[in-house]
């Protein structure tokens, strides 16, 4: 059996990662600092799988308890989450971010080379491409300037990832993620709000909740079919199983380069308004919504080409987009 250490283990993406590790029986063991979940999540993994995995409350900050980690516990292979996410905080904190996601990350590849940890599994996002200039996006667009510190830092990572599999005997794989949504069809994990979001769906959900009164759509006059921002969302389970897959193509040995890239989407577009009607269409619910000016820094569109991930990883996405709503509303209602 393999031990896989999660950092960031009890967040969004991370837990939904921890349930499909133990759902193919990897053994895992999971770092968080619980500075943007709770301690609630590892019971609700437990109850979904039946396993608890261990848990360490560590701050990647804190070198030696870092250092202490790798000495204590033998790993095959890291997946890191861990990172702060919020654009908008990043641009008035930008080195609270520099801490939280470059410092952590070079602590973690230091401890993983000198304890010989040879496979890592990076949370990268579509957000390196900036705007593409051809759709979809394949792995070669060019990246571009980030518009953010938080954008910055996944840019970052990867240099000082690859940097890294060039000097040591790191295998790394780094997946770009495009919009995650949805929920464990259990329910009992998802994404945990926490402040007012600035994320499409979680304000959705709200407003549909009565929770806030209207959802801003963020421009109405970009070209597109009508008018507003295209992305490519990805259900939370598809993208966990990505996770799995990439982790395998180490483990295995199939890796056909030292640091590879894939992008982690469905390959369709929709629209701003697509997603609020899909959703009032799955759920019933109703959500109030006013023509808002468009987000500074927002790109136009973005959704992925997903052909390598598909034949190199093995992996597809199962789950439509009215399967993401649904079961955020239904993760949503149990809150
Ligand atoms: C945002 C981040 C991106 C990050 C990603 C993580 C920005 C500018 N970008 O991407 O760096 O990797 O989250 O999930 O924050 N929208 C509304 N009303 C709202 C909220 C959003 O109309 O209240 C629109 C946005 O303008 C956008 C779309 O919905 O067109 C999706 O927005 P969001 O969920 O914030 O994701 P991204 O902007 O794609």
């Amino acid at each position: 059996m393999k031990t896989i250490l999660v950092t960031g283990g009890l967040g969004y993406i991370g837990s939904h990662t921890v349930v499909e590790l133990q759902n193919v029986g990897f053994d895992v063991v999971i770092i968080d600092d619980l500075s943007n979940t709770s301690i609630g999540v590892l019971d609700n993994i437990t109850s979904i799988t039946g396993i608890k995995p261990r848990y360490e409350q560590i701050d990647l900050k804190d070198r030696e308890a870092v250092k202490h980690f790798f000495k204590y516990y033998a790993v095959d292979g890291v997946i890191h989450f861990a990172a702060s996410k919020a654009v908008g905080e990043s641009v008035h904190e930008p080195l609270k971010y520099y801490e939280n996601n470059i410092s952590t990350l070079t602590y973690v590849l230091k401890e993983m080379v000198v304890n010989n940890v040879s496979n890592f599994i990076f949370s990268s996002s579509c957000t390196v491409y900036g705007q593409a200039d051809e759709m979809p996006i394949t792995e070669n667009a060019p990246t571009k300037e980030a518009e953010s510190p938080y954008g910055a830092t996944k840019k970052m990572g990867e240099v000082i990832i690859s940097d890294t599999t060039k000097a040591t005997d790191l295998k790394a794989i780094a997946l770009r993620y495009f919009n995650p949504i949805g929920a464990h069809p259990s329910a009992k994990i998802g994404e945990l709000p926490i402040g007012v979001p600035q994320n499409l769906i979680p304000f959705v959900l709200q407003t549909a909740a009565g929770i806030r009164k209207e959802l801003s759509v963020f421009g109405d006059d970009y070209p597109t079919p009508d008018g507003t921002a295209v992305r490519d969302y990805i259900h939370v389970v598809d993208l966990a199983k990505a996770h799995i897959a990439a982790l395998n193509r180490l483990l295995d040995k199939k890796n056909k380069a030292n640091c590879e890239y894939f992008n982690i989407g469905t390959g369709k577009g929709s629209t701003v308004l697509e997603v609020v009607h899909a959703f009032e269409k799955t759920t019933g619910k109703k959500v109030n919504y006013k023509i808002a000016p468009r987000r500074a820094g927002d790109i136009v569109t973005a959704y992925a080409d997903t052909t390598l991930a598909n034949t190199e990883l093995g992996w597809k996405t199962e789950m439509s987009l009215e399967e993401g709503l649904a079961s955020s509303w239904k993760w949503q209602e149990g809150l």
